[in-house]
């Protein structure tokens, strides 16, 4: 791992270990952007900041930047009352895709935010294999019910268990590319 995606590992981490998690507003645009600015604060020039630029992936192209502003408005104004309606929450921050680079590790703790205060529960990153979920996200704008299944099936509701949380942010940064090497 080079030493910014280190950097910013041991960021998530601190995140969760000390009290600034609770600090974060959940379900809303800027409680994205705190956790992106947590996570990549000193890293990036653009932590916490929305991209001006259009981006794309896999012939992807996400929300145009243009109107990003407004497209995050009506996002973060998406009911939360049901698994269903976070998973499609969830998914519509995914296509608006409001930063240069880090959305998806971003985003994975924005989710389990929701889902802990909404459900009482958390995804258990660990046990979801980041084959599968990445098909699942590719798939998520035309039809989320494949992403529906995997996360459903992996929810826990051990949403204090600290080997939970610190093996699911190891995982998300693993579905990205960023694998911890062993310590020499
Ligand atoms: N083709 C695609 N269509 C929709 N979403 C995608 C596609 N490819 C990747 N994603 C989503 O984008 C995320 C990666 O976004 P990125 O900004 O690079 O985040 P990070 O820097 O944390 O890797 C993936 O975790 C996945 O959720
Ligand atoms: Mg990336």
């Amino acid at each position: 791992m080079k030493n910014i995606d280190k950097k910013s590992l041991a960021n998530a981490y601190q995140l969760f270990e000390t009290a600034e998690i609770d600090k974060i507003e959940i379900g809303t645009t800027k409680g994205l952007q705190q956790i992106h600015l947590y996570l990549f604060g000193g890293l990036y020039d653009f932590a916490g900041k929305l991209r001006t630029k259009n981006i794309s992936k896999g012939g992807f192209r996400f929300a145009t930047a243009l109107y990003l502003q407004e497209i995050l408005v009506k996002i973060e104004q998406m009911p939360e009352n049901d698994f269903e309606q976070i998973i499609a929450k969830y998914v519509e921050m995914n296509i608006a895709h409001p930063f240069m680079e880090g959305n998806g590790r971003t985003m994975r703790i924005w989710l389990d935010m929701i889902l802990k205060k909404r459900l009482k529960k958390v995804v258990n990153w660990q046990f979801v294999s980041k084959e599968l979920y990445l098909q699942a996200m590719e798939r998520s704008p035309i039809n989320d019910l494949e992403l529906r299944t995997l996360l459903f099936a992996n929810l826990t509701d051990e949403i204090d268990n600290r080997e939970i949380i610190f093996k699911g942010i190891e995982q998300s940064y693993y579905y990205e590319g960023y694998q911890k090497e062993n310590e020499e």
